[in-house]
């Protein structure tokens, strides 16, 4: 290979402008093919037209090295599932693979090789907008959903002929942008990233995924792009990880901004030296790297081994052996919008959704009582929001909005609906239009909340109250006095305090894809049993965040008693509105006979902890078996609680299963002031329950002896049986 063809691998040229897909190949874009001048293309799609893109790279460039064609698929591609945050709510890493797997089946057969997903930032400022993109606050939820995502895609631990390359992103601690606003630095100690941001990755690395993407931000003052000990020498050295690693959006480049390169040549140089292979679009390394290989002849091999990385998953992907095999149009007809992947969307929506409140059983609605319904916001007829910020090929049109998934289940019922206020602006003038139709009906469905642009990436907020045009629809039709059930629709946790003060029935939808409305009108009227879980807490106000349940423990824990001097504010309770793990259910749960294997575990066994639940309810319903542990005595303060295990099962009424979480002490390490992961001596308290604040039953064992963990314990999972009828 010459130099310059060596460079051209390393090129990622977008293939579209924003989302205009292919609009950019154009004559010149195929000669650059032709001279061996690109790796890859992304905002590509179409199995036809990346064909004819293929076939040029392999039959008229010099060496017919094949391209790599790669698309943000985050939720879904044609078929929309519900966004990652409402996907983790699940709580079901079997869910979150099968969405992730039908993604992967639609974008392979469009022509796509490798998707920018999964995002597995751990995120704890809901004012950072990409919240939406991931799975909350807890690293060891994270963990599960990030292994269950490269499954998913990639059907296996390496990528595969035939398979979507995940992408674990981005890679180490983008989520922990101070105050939210995205990009920003992150401040943390060593300890935070290892043992809370780092996790997800850890777990992606050892699931096989294909590449990683590098965070935009720095870690205390340390550009990742340019992250030589992180990037080498945690993901590549210490943690064996092989695979191609592509820079953020012109983030070699931004090195300069950051104030580490003086030039572009200093900033190729940087990101080559730490290791990352591929330029997303910036075009650094194709135009600078030339200079640099010329004055230090060592960066010549750094550039030899990032070509053989991008080689490897070409020839991984089957690229060299088949390279058409991704562009069968009537395959890509048949894939897209499947039936049974718009059945698995309708699956997987109802189990995203949360019942944050249901004063007096409100729900399910009894269809057979009521005559009509009123449905109010503009989100009830809003497809576009319903795919949220990433949503691949979703089309609004493809939506089951809210108002049509109600409409469709209750067609004795007269439905009639009004917009009320939209949340992107303060026009008031159409509530009042609302109220009448609200008065007219035995009871208001009322969908308020974020439009799909309020969440996302650079969509961070200062405010996580609701925008101020929806609250005041909600405080108007709450009023009246009349029945209301309160859908919201947003991409992060809210301030949701006046809300939950006036509305007796709060339902959280996040934004579930193309299914939304079937979804929710299957919860509505008692077709399904709601059992999502928030994968983040909700605080109270704006202010009391960042809020995280698995805090340190502090010389002075909060008190709810405010004449006590503790790690609290004056003006607020000290819970979250509510709290990670919550979650109603129309069903009812009872727990009981908590056992454990044994009362000492030595490094290499294992302690086996079970409970039995009962649905003591009248009807079928899901619960979320969690377990949660502390250390209460360790040579660090640790967090007052951090989960440990969950399980989702289905209990049909007057069932009862047992649950048995099976641990090891290496689950209980943390990263030690020396720098290692160490499992301390001692008692361990562990909890099981139906959330982070409904803790149900409780025991602890000892840890017989101090040693050494081996990887970032949130990151290794805990095994889990079920049994029973
Ligand atoms: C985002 C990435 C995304 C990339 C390509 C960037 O701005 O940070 O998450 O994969 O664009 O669309």
């Amino acid at each position: 290979m010459t130099l310059e063809e060596k460079l051209g691998q390393l090129v990622q040229r977008a293939g579209g402008r924003s989302k205009a897909l292919n609009s950019r190949l154009d004559d010149a874009e195929l000669e650059r093919v032709r001279a061996g001048g690109v790796g890859s293309y992304l905002h590509v799609a179409g199995a036809e037209p990346l064909g004819r893109l293929q076939k040029v790279a392999v039959e008229e460039s010099r060496l017919g090295i094949p391209l790599l064609f790669a698309m943000d698929v985050v939720h879904g591609y044609r078929t929309i599932f519900p966004v990652p945050l409402a996907l983790a709510s699940t709580w079901s890493p079997e869910s979150e693979e099968r969405a992730s797997r039908i993604a992967a089946e639609e974008a392979t057969a469009a022509g796509l090789h490798w998707t920018f997903a999964p995002m597995i930032d751990i995120a704890r400022d809901p004012r950072w907008g990409r919240i939406v993109e991931g799975a909350g606050e807890d690293p060891y939820l994270g963990a599960r959903m990030a292994v269950a995502q490269v499954n998913g895609y990639q059907g296996g631990n390496t990528p595969r002929p035939g398979s979507l390359m995940a992408t674990a992103k981005h890679f180490g601690a983008y989520g922990a942008a101070i105050g939210g606003r995205d990009y920003n630095s992150a401040d943390i100690s060593e300890r935070t990233l290892q043992e809370v941001y780092l996790p997800p990755f850890y777990a992606a690395a050892r699931a096989g995924s294909g590449s990683f993407m590098v965070a935009f931000n720095d870690i205390a003052g340390v550009p990742t792009t340019a992250n030589r000990e992180l990037l080498r020498g945690t993901l590549r050295e210490r943690w064996g990880w092989q695979g191609l690693m592509v820079s953020d959006w012109g983030a070699i480049g931004e090195l300069i901004n950051h104030g580490v390169a003086a030039d572009r040549a200093a900033a190729a140089s940087l990101a080559l030296d730490a290791s990352v292979d591929m330029d997303m679009v910036g075009g650094v390394f194709a135009e600078d790297l030339k200079a640099v290989i010329s004055k230090d002849p060592a960066r010549l091999r750094q550039l030899d081994e990032a070509v053989l990385r991008i080689l490897r998953v070409k020839e991984q992907l089957g690229l060299f052996d088949k390279p058409m095999q991704y562009h069968d149009a009537e395959r890509e007809a048949r894939e897209l919008l499947a039936p049974d992947h718009r059945e698995a969307a309708r699956v997987v929506a109802r189990q995203s959704i949360v019942l944050l409140k249901n004063e007096g059983r409100l729900l399910p609605l009894d269809a057979t009582k009521l005559r009509s319904i009123a449905v109010i916001g503009a989100l009830a007829t809003d497809g576009l929001s319903e795919l949220g910020s990433w949503r691949a090929q979703g089309k609004a049109e493809d939506v089951v909005t809210v108002l049509k998934g109600i409409t469709a289940a209750a067609p004795d019922l007269k439905i009639t609906s009004a917009p009320g206020a939209d949340p992107r602006n303060g026009d008031l003038t159409a509530i009042p239009a609302a109220l009448k139709i609200a008065r007219a009906a035995d009871l208001t469905i009322l969908m308020i909340g974020e439009d799909f642009d309020q969440s996302g990436e650079s969509r961070s907020r200062s405010s996580l109250e609701l925008p101020p045009s929806q609250m005041e629809l909600a405080r108007r039709v709450l009023a009246l006095g009349k029945p209301v059930v309160v859908l919201l629709a947003n991409g992060r946790p809210l301030a949701i305090q006046e809300l939950a003060e006036q509305a007796p029935v709060i339902v959280e939808t996040w934004m579930l894809g193309v299914e939304a409305g079937n979804a929710v009108a299957d919860v509505l009227f008692g077709k399904y049993s709601p059992a999502g879980r928030l994968p983040a807490a909700f605080p109270r106000v704006t202010g009391a965040t960042p809020f995280n349940y698995s805090a340190n423990a502090t010389g002075r824990p909060a008190d709810p008693d405010l004449g006590k001097d503790t790690v609290r504010y004056h003006d607020l309770p000290i819970t979250p509105l509510f709290a990670f793990g919550h979650g109603l259910s129309y069903g009812e749960f009872r727990y009981s006979d908590l056992a454990q294997s044994t009362q000492s575990v030595a490094p290499g066994e294992r302690i086996d902890i079970s409970i039995t639940v009962e649905n003591t309810g009248g009807a079928t319903g899901d619960e979320v078996v969690q377990l949660y542990v502390r250390d209460p005595v360790a040579s660090v303060a640790r967090p007052v609680l951090e989960l440990r295990g969950f399980k989702r099962i289905e209990l049909g009424a007057g069932q009862r299963k047992r649950v048995t979480f099976s641990l090891t002490p290496e689950q209980l390490a943390f990263w030690s002031p020396r720098g290692q992961w160490l499992v301390e001596a001692g008692r361990i308290d562990f909890w099981v329950g139906a959330s982070s604040a409904d803790l149900r039953a409780s025991g602890s064992f000892e840890i017989s002896k101090t040693h050494m963990g081996t990887a970032p314990a949130a990151a290794l999972p805990t095994r889990v049986i079920v049994s029973g009828n």
